[in-house]
Parts: structure tokens; sequence; C-alpha cells
């Protein structure tokens, strides 16, 4: 048993200790806590250890709202004081910066966490793996398991998301759509994404195999309330997505429509969409101040999606240009400029990187990558060299080595971020870069 002190947390939500300098993980420890710990695994790097005994216990500890939360690891920082979690994320980002940027974070501003007044029942889709244990069952894979954590309620999920998967599972056992095996399902995911704005649900069974027939599964899962289309998809395990490229459409509409601020979406099943709704008004709302539009500025939208952005700015600018290569994402895209009567937008299905390319005289470029970040669009940013980079970040691992690339014409101004996830180690950020 080792005893230590918390110094931190880590980009996984665990506290961060060392002994004899080498780096300790603890799982549920916070910064400042006196903790005795077993060690688990030991390598020439790091210490995992378990939380024994807190001897100081964090002011900022309280307990977690979820009865799942230990068994889950879904969310990891249920046992903080929600606006402590704010501060911790702001610290994640300065580290990650120097770390990786070769800047000095104090160098410049980086802005509170923007956080939600009601930080539960946020999230607006789950991708909940199915399996038959004594029963058709929801939940969530444990990390790094395939240990299924059966949930029934989930408190960062919407609620009516929660009902839904109890609903279907319930089906499932009744119409026979058992798993075949522990792992292997007819049925190995239910997604589904729920408009904040019209409260419609789409729904899609994520199947292992081409030929289960799920029609009288679908009878029963459209008259669910708010169920307004029903699809499917075949996962064979291929790959780590959960969607292939066999959607079908069992039952109504194509899309679902969300509205955020004054904007509607189209929304196809496999589309990238925010998933925090709410948030995702704010995020969008500094990505536009960040961008200093004044109606003169060609922008660039690289990584689009359905076009979030690209309308959310376009009253501002001059024309904007989206790039996504999702193909679903960009007709959706093009049906939302079309249904929010804007005209001076243009998207483009391909890489960013090689679509960026083509695209010359550039006043403001944003962009929203995927955690894996920017990489080459860095260096195709610099040859471009645009007045100002807006870089909307879901890691700040991968911002933090993409700004030392940018940084070589480019000053970072401030970097303000924004809680999408409450309970999670995640941080969104909104970075502004302008030319030197
Ligand atoms: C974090 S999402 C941002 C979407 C959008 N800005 C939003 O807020 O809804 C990243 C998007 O990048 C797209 N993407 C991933 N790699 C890409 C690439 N190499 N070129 C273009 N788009 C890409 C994904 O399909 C996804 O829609």
């Amino acid at each position: 048993m080792l005893e230590l002190e918390v110094k931190k947390i880590g980009i996984n939500g665990e506290g961060i200790a060392y002994y004899n300098k080498k780096i300790v993980f603890i799982d549920n420890a916070l910064p400042k806590e006196k903790v005795k710990v077993e060690v688990v695994e030991e390598t020439d790097k790091f210490i995992k250890a378990k939380l024994k005994e807190i001897i100081v216990k964090s002011p900022f500890r309280v307990e977690p709202k979820c009865e799942k939360y230990y068994e889950c690891g879904g969310c990891n920082l249920q046992h903080i004081k929600y606006e402590e979690s704010l501060n911790l994320k702001r610290e994640l980002i300065i580290e990650a910066l120097e770390k990786y940027s070769g800047l000095n974070p104090r160098k410049f501003e980086i802005k509170k966490t923007i956080g939600m007044t009601n930080p539960y029942n946020y999230r607006n889709k789950v991708s909940a793996p199915i399996k038959d244990l004594n029963g058709c069952a929801w939940g969530i894979y444990k990390p790094n398991t395939n240990h299924l954590v059966i949930l029934h309620d989930c408190i960062v999920q919407y609620s009516e998301l929660n009902d839904l998967l109890n609903k279907i599972v319930k089906l499932m056992d009744k119409l026979g759509f058992k798993p075949k095996s522990k792992n292997e399902g007819l049925i190995k995911y239910v997604v589904a994404r729920q408009s904040s704005y019209t409260k419609e649900i789409q729904v899609t069974f994520i199947l292992g195999e081409t030929k289960t027939d799920i029609a009288p599964l679908v009878d029963e899962v459209k008259k669910i309330p708010n169920v307004a289309s029903i699809y499917s998809d075949i996962n064979k395990g291929e790959t780590i997505d959960i969607f292939g490229s066999k959607l079908k459409k069992h039952f109504g509409e194509d899309y679902i429509t969300d509205k955020l601020d004054n904007y509607c979406f189209d929304l196809l099943p496999n589309a990238f969409f925010q998933l925090n709704p709410s948030q995702a008004v704010h995020l969008y709302n500094e990505a536009k101040k960040a961008a200093k539009l004044s109606l003169k500025e060609k922008v660039v939208d690289c990584y689009c999606g359905v076009g979030t952005i690209s309308l959310w700015i376009s009253k501002l600018a001059k024309e904007v240009v989206g790039i996504e290569n999702n193909k679903e994402a960009i007709k959706s895209a093009n049906e939302n400029a079309i249904n929010n009567k804007i005209k001076n937008v243009k998207f483009i299905c391909g890489d960013a990187v090689a679509e960026l390319d083509k695209i010359n005289d550039i006043d403001v470029i944003i962009a929203d990558p995927p955690r894996s970040g920017m990489r080459d669009l860095t260096y195709k940013i610099l040859d471009k060299e645009p007045k100002r980079v807006v870089y909307v970040s879901c890691n700040p691992s991968t911002l933090a080595k993409d700004l030392k690339v940018l940084s070589k014409k480019y000053d970072v101004k401030y970097i303000q971020p924004i809680d999408m996830f409450p309970f999670t180690p995640h941080v969104e950020t909104v970075c502004l870069l302008t030319k030197k």
C-alpha cells in the first residue's frame, strides 16, 4: 500500500500522483487528496493504482448521483462538484498546451469554461449495445472490456431515450429477438437520436447480419410515442464504427429535424450532429464571435458536418464554403441551406485538405475536426494564409499539437472552453488565431 498526494486530474478524469518520480494513475481520486492506494500495474513509465482509503478528502468531493457510477465508467467526474469540474477542464487545456504546443499558455487568455445550469439529461443520442443476460438488456461496455453494465436510467441521456431503450429490450424479449450468444447479437446496438425541438426520435437497429427480419419489431417500435423514423444498418465488426454501409429505412420520415437558435437541421441517422444541443448553441455563438465577420469575408468551414457552423455564420459573411467527407452529411447540409433560405453557402463533399487546396483568397478558416485533430490541414492553412483561423476542438492534446504548427504564422489570441459533456473529462474549445 502506498500513501500519496494527488496533484491533478488526468485526461481520463483519473487522479494523478507521483511515486519516486513515476506517474501514478488513481481512478476516482481528486486533486489535493491524500490517499492510500494499492498498485495494480507497474511498467517502466507508469503505475496504475486502486484507491483504498481517502486520508484527506477534497472539499469538492460529492456523492455521485448515478447508482451505477463506479461500475459503469461512462462518466468519470460525478464525484466532484460540477462547478469545480469546469475549473479542472480548463486546467486540462493548460496542461495539454504546456506538454505539446511549445507555447506559454500564460501569454494568452484561457477563459472560464462555459458550463450548464442543469448538467443532467443533456445527451440527445444513445448508441446502446444490446446483450442477452437472462433477458435482453441495454447498457454500456465497461471501458476496455466486453462486460456490459446494464442500465435502465442514464442520468446524462435524455430521459425519453432511456424509456425508449427499456421498452425496446422488453419488446425484443417478447418477440424473440434474442442475441444468439453472449457477444454476437441479431441486434447488436440500438442507436437513437431525439430532436430537442420537435421531440421526434430516430431509431436505428444495428444488425450483425443481413438476413435478420426486423419487421415485427419495427411494427411495435413505431407505436412508441415520438418515434418518427426507423432504420437498420449492418455491422459485421470490421470497423470500429457502429454504423456500416447498408443503411435502410423501415418506417417514417427520412430525416428528423432539430432546431438550434433560429436554424433548422435535418438529420439522417449517421450524420454527425452535436450531442448536447443547448451547449452547441454556445459553441457556435463562440465560433461566430471569434470569426469577427463583417459581411465582406470569404469563409471556409472545414469539417462542416451537416452545415451547422456554415449556416450559423452565413449572415455575417460574404460567402461560405463548407467541406465535409461524409456524403449523407453533405446531403443534409444542402437541404439545411435550402430550408433555412440561405444562399451564400456552398458545400463540397471531399477530404478537407484536398478540397481546401483548391480554394483561394480565403479571409477566415473555421475548422472543427474529429478528435484526431487537423493534422495535415495545419500545413494547408499555413499555405493559404487566411487572416484568422477559428479552431473548434474536442481534444486538447491534438489542439495543442496543431497549435504548435499553426503558431509558425499565427498568434493564439484566446481559448474559450465549453462543457459539452458534463461529468466526463471531455472539453470542447474555441480558439482564435490571427495572422502574425
Ligand atoms: C467534430 S465533427 C464537426 C461537425 C460540425 N462542425 C458540427 O458541429 O456539427 C467533424 C466532422 O468532420 C468530418 N470529417 C472527418 N474527417 C474528415 C476529412 N478528412 N475531411 C472532411 N471532413 C472530415 C466528420 O464526418 C464530421 O462530420
